[in-house]
């Protein structure tokens, strides 16, 4: 292995990786390491007390699971939280929907998030990612999470949706609300700490979600008699063949975004910078790279970032028929749990997985998922969010160091860095 491993070490080999104050230590990797070793596909309990679930922790199971939707629904809940009936029709978003309704939802909202839409925005996200770096190198020691990672992605994906810069900080705390629902910092009612009941038809149990609700009716009553060119009229509008999302799914999906396009890409940039500092000569290579305009390692590096934080750790399916998964049974019914965060670092498919590689080719990371009618739809953006914050950040910085405790998020479903002090020295 060259170069540290994320979180510094493996962590314990023991971990239970169902609690989410396992995470705060960093993700438990030489947990997932035994499992794949052993039984890449057993049988986990819960330690809050839910049903329990299969643990899919090697990349080619994963895969499986992610392609065979006719078997492996999405439709009863993506996470671990167990719903009921009512919880998930008043919670259903396209990411809890299987085919045939998913993929004709999909189709309504998919071209704004083509490589070739978001990159007519490019321009406009390089200037915020301009002046957000800026702004934070008027300090040689900050808070990168705070100052860089947590302003950007919520910002640029506002810039493409078409809300007004200043709502931005207000909407990434929204975000941070449903996201981080299990950390104290980042809400008044952790799911696991606190009795949310009277929040239990609203997305992640959380506020937050009624917030956004709100908010997502007003920008479509702001438009309703007059369609612009950003994102959310598009959106609203008909498409050729009639078909329009109705209002409510369109605050269900607007709600939906700042929850799935927000933290995410954050802490993945976070990650990125960790490695980085971490590996002085990788970062000196990168830099060389970005000025001499070597897009191809920019792009390799930007997904070697991804697959080193995975983080989104993990996204669950339910069994709706008896099969047979690495040599184990499973039953109508059961929790099938895809562990992204272990695949990504299966030795099977990826050479050296804890060798942080700026050039690593292949890399079919599972990071935005993988083979799946889900596939993230905002996979385009976050990494053209990344490639832009990388060019516009490194060329600024002759040196950078750690500069005081790295903290992470309390959650078994992001692997969040939350605070990255650093000192800079500028060019
Ligand atoms: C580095 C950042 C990101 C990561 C790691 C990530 C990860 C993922 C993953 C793993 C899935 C698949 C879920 C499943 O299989 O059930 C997904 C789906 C999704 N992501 Fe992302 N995502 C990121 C950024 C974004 C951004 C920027 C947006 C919004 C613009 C976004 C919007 C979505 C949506 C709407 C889905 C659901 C797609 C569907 O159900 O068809 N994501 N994401």
């Amino acid at each position: 292995m060259s170069g540290p491993a994320p979180g510094g070490d493996l962590g314990p080999d023991d971990a239970d990786i169902t609690d989410p104050d396992t995470y705060v230590d960093g993700v438990p990797h030489a947990t997932f390491a035994r499992m794949r070793r052993e039984a890449p596909v057993s049988f986990v309990e819960e330690s809050d007390g839910g049903a329990g679930f299969w643990a899919v922790v090697g990349y080619q199971d994963l895969l499986t699971v992610s392609r065979n939707v006719d078997v492996f629904s999405s439709s009863r809940g993506i996470r671990l939280e167990e719903m009921s009936d009512d919880e998930s029709a008043a919670r259903r978003t396209m990411m809890e929907l299987d085919p045939p309704e998913h993929t004709a939802y999909r189709r309504l909202v998919s071209k704004p998030f083509s490589r070739k839409a978001v990159y007519a925005y490019e321009d406009v996200i390089r200037q915020l990612a301009r002046v957000v770096i800026d702004e934070a190198l008027a300090e040689e020691r900050f808070d990168y999470v705070e100052r860089i990672a947590r302003q950007l992605p919520m910002r640029m994906l506002g810039a493409l949706l078409g809300v007004p810069d200043d709502d931005g900080p207000w909407l990434v705390e929204q975000g941070d609300a449903m996201l981080g629902n299990t950390d104290p910092d980042f809400t008044t009612h952790p799911v696991d700490l606190v009795d949310t009941e009277e929040f239990r038809l609203i997305p992640f149990r959380s506020p937050a979600g009624i917030r956004l609700f709100e908010y997502a009716e007003g920008q479509a009553q702001l438009r309703r008699d007059d369609l612009t060119g950003d994102v959310i009229s598009d959106l609203l509008r008909p498409k050729v063949d009639g078909e329009a999302l109705t209002e409510h799914e369109f605050n269900n999906f607007f709600t939906l975004l700042v929850a799935a396009g927000n933290d995410t890409t954050r802490y993945t940039m976070a990650a990125g910078l960790k490695a980085l500092i971490e590996r002085p000569d990788q970062l000196d290579e990168l830099r060389r790279a970005i000025a001499e305009g070597r897009s191809d390692v920019v792009a390799t590096a930007v997904d070697e970032i991804l697959r080193w934080g995975s983080v989104t750790m993990h996204f669950r399916r339910t069994a709706l028929t008896d099969t047979e998964l690495g040599g184990q049974q499973i039953h109508a019914g059961d929790k099938v749990v895809m562990w992204f965060i272990s695949a990504d670092y299966d030795d099977a498919q990826f050479p050296d997985p804890f060798t942080f590689d700026i050039h690593r080719a292949p890399n079919a990371h599972v990071a935005f998922g993988l083979m799946s009618p889900h596939l993230c739809l905002g996979a385009q953006l976050a990494r053209m969010e990344i490639k832009i914050l990388l060019e516009e950040l490194l060329p600024k910085l002759a040196d950078v160091t750690f500069d005081g405790e790295i903290a992470r998020l309390r959650s078994n479903f992001i692997a969040g860095i939350k605070r990255l002090p650093i000192h800079v020295t500028p060019t």
